[in-house]
């Protein structure tokens, strides 16, 4: 058994081998030429004082650097882990847009494809899914997580975790997850990254957290800790997260790896003296394991001789690191996740690229269709797709991806005439790039407009302009693209909009203008096609925001789940001594839950199995959800909830539920959702969860500013 196993091993160890399964390296330099670095850093693996490697991948390295393992005095293999975020070859759509599907099935199915794709390459761990609520736009680090909702962002936590570590750990075909980054690191003051975060205990409760206790019930190996400060104290060296929360409360058995740098990153902070303290620090705190900062492998074991560290904790947490090497199966074979034939395999299945598709598609909001302008009709004499990104291929796949498709993707434009056919005529100008740099290509779009009978405009963000250190203080459209699209309404061409972007961005124009708007995100490697499949309506939309969309700057952070003020704006007309804007309405320019479709949905018929419960009761709600358009189409359902009056003053809305629902042209089903004490229940001033007796209102609908049905009910005391 495992546990046994483990023992045994950690009794031959001695305290610097066991500093060196605490110790990860970054191997880049791997794959240049042998340099002293090098040499010097496969010395190190061969004395068995490096326990992991991030950022090698394939077959052929990951043999080369176990083998150099395996050389060392107790044979100890290495854990190869990456940052195999959305994709490993095929590349799905950014997480953020991925979860604009609300397709658990689907981001699963991604997940897992990308697991198969790795794991066959040698790696055996993901630093993914990032389950970090994020409510600011500027913070470029949304792209990677599931939006500004803790319950819709715990329910896709779960489905990536699922995804890729498979039924059970240790599967050839899965790799262990990373829940990251713990904590709080999406609230970083002003939506810059790696910046300072400050909130109160119900905020980190409620909003941050229940993603990461999400992911951990859903078995989640490792987490990972963030760089920010949380109320003063670095993540890093956060014991009240680490020990108290995470495997004290929570109970988690996994490790817990440092972000990369953040152990030395304590002394910059001013919270550590220096490498020594911040390696002592981390290790007390609970950080299990130091990525690339050299703290523990240079400092830990003198601390522990110092006596600054008990050689308890070094232990708890090579204990750790080894269970979860011992449960993938590397001491039995530890070139199990290498197989040239399977990695072969898997990437070369083209099953990954039609899934890539699918969810791509699934993911894509319809923001905006006035008249009908989308979709397209088949059989028009002539396209112009314009726009900086209208040929894009490596923005397509947005960033953290593994290696680029770029040179073997369709564009949108390709895609276009693939799916027009040979009937019709497609265009393309760039019009400008997407900084947009002089106004020379405008003509040459103009041109191709003037002479279409429709024109599709693709306009966004570049792949590096959203991610990790990618803040922007003015999220609108970048460049003059907006003028780009001024231009082709003056000559009476009227685009239909394509945007892609890692993050909301603010385009007002458009939005006030345009006839039809799709939000396509970074949408992968066959994004293009997803775009045009979603454009003919061969498949209609049905993605809905997983983040509000500001109108303007002044308004971010947003987020639907807003609470009441003693002031606030029931009439526009009035807003004197109101809590708003002299300038700007409160509302944004889309709200969390929005997204259009090209049927439209009906829902009638609330009905409540009973209006009141008890603590340890239920209610069940339902209702009947009609396609009452002409197309096939999915609706998202969903449910928010509002406690009007409770000790601890609570959100306007809440989401509390939701159900991705396919239905044919007039087919209807009844849909249902289980409220019980936890729907109900909040994190009071006691700081425990608790459901206060009284009545609480339930809402059901198409998006969170699109309630359709409404009901209340009682909790009895
Ligand atoms: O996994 C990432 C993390 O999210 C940000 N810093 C670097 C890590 C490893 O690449």
């Amino acid at each position: 058994n495992v546990a046994q196993r483990v023992e045994q091993l950690l009794a031959q160890m001695t305290l610097e081998e066991k500093v060196g399964q605490l110790n990860q390296l970054s191997g880049k330099e791997f794959t240049g030429p042998a340099t002293d670095k090098v040499r010097s850093m496969e010395a190190e693996i061969r004395s068995g004082h490096v326990g992991s490697m991030l950022n090698i991948k394939g077959v052929a390295d990951t043999r080369r650097l176990q083998a150099l393992a395996l050389q060392s005095r107790l044979r100890i293999p290495l854990l190869f882990g990456l940052d195999v975020i959305h994709g490993y070859q095929t590349v799905f759509p950014v997480p953020l847009g991925e979860s604009a599907s609300w397709d658990l099935e689907a981001i699963e199915e991604s997940a897992r494809i990308a697991a198969r794709e790795a794991a066959a390459s040698g790696i055996h761990w993901t630093f993914a899914p990032m389950v970090d609520v994020g409510r600011d736009p500027r913070w470029g680090r949304v792209m990677e997580g599931a939006g500004e909702d803790s319950y819709l962002g715990a329910r896709i936590a779960e489905a990536r975790v699922r995804g890729f570590q498979g039924a059970r750990l240790g599967g050839v075909e899965s790799v262990m997850a990373t829940a990251k980054h713990f904590a709080g690191y999406g609230a970083s003051v002003a939506g810059r990254d790696y910046n300072a975060v400050d909130m109160s205990d119900q905020q980190l409760h409620e909003t941050y957290l229940p993603p990461f206790k999400a992911a951990l019930d859903a078995g989640a190996a490792t987490f990972m800790n963030a760089f920010n400060t949380l109320n003063g104290i670095p993540a890093t060296g956060h014991a009240g997260l680490q020990r108290d929360i995470l495997k004290g409360a929570w109970g988690f058995k996994g490790f817990v790896v440092s972000d990369w740098g953040s152990v030395r990153e304590m002394v910059v902070h001013g919270y550590a003296d220096d490498l020594a303290d911040a390696a002592a620090k981390a290790l007390n705190a609970g950080s299990d394991m130091d990525m690339e900062s050299n703290a523990f492998s240079s400092s830990l074991v003198a601390q522990v001789r110092a006596g600054k560290v008990a050689l308890a904790q070094v232990d708890d947490a090579v204990r750790r690191v080894l269970t979860k090497k011992f449960e993938l199966g590397l001491f039995d074979d530890p070139y199990r996740f290498s197989s040239a034939a399977r990695e072969q395999a898997a990437l070369s299945d083209p099953r990954h690229a039609q899934a890539a598709r699918r969810v791509a598609a699934k993911s894509i909001v319809l923001l905006k269709n006035e008249g009908g302008a989308l979709p397209l009709r088949r059989g028009l004499r002539s396209i112009a797709v314009v726009g900086p990104l209208a040929d894009a291929r490596r923005d397509l796949e947005g960033g953290w991806i593994v290696k680029s498709n770029a040179d073997k993707m369709a564009s949108l434009v390709d895609a276009v005439r693939e799916a027009a056919g040979p009937g019709t005529r497609v265009s393309y100008a760039p019009g400008c790039d997407v900084a947009c740099r002089g106004a020379n290509g405008f003509e040459a779009a103009l041109r191709a407009a003037r002479d279409a009978d429709t024109v599709v405009l693709a306009v966004g963000e570049s792949w590096d302009m959203s991610g990790e250190a990618k803040s922007r203080a003015d999220i609108k459209l970048p460049g003059r693209q907006d003028e780009l699209f001024a231009a082709l309404r003056a000559i009476g061409k009227t685009p239909v909009v394509v945007v892609m972007a890692g993050r909301p961005l603010i385009f007002e124009r458009l939005a006030e203008e345009a006839p039809a708007i799709l939000y396509a995100w970074f949408p992968g490697s066959e994004g293009g096609r997803a775009v045009a499949d979603v454009l003919f309506g061969d498949v209609t939309p049905s993605a809905k925001l997983p983040m509000t969309f500001p109108r303007n700057m002044g308004q971010v952070p947003i987020s639907y789940q807003q609470y009441e003020t003693g002031r606030p704006v029931r009439d526009v007309n009035n807003i004197v001594y109101k809590s708003a804007y002299i300038d700007s309405p409160n509302t944004p320019r889309y709200a969390f839950g929005h997204g259009l479709s090209y049927t439209s949905f009906g829902y009638r018929d609330l009905r409540l199995s009973s209006n009141s419960m008890r603590a340890d009761g239920k209610i069940t709600l339902s209702f009947t959800l009609a396609n009452t358009g002409k197309r096939a189409g999915a609706e998202v359902a969903q449910l928010y909830l509002r406690d009007p009056v409770a000790s601890v003053v609570r959100p306007v809305k809440e989401l509390k539920g939701f159900q991705r629902i396919a239905l044919q042209p007039g087919e209807q089903r009844q849909v249902s959702f289980t409220i019980d004490r936890e729907t109900l229940s909040f994190f009071d001033r006691k700081l425990a969860w608790t459901a206060e007796p009284g009545k609480f209102e339930l809402m059901v609908g198409s998006a969170s500013d699109d309630i359709r049905l409404r009901q209340t009910i009682e909790l009895a005391p």
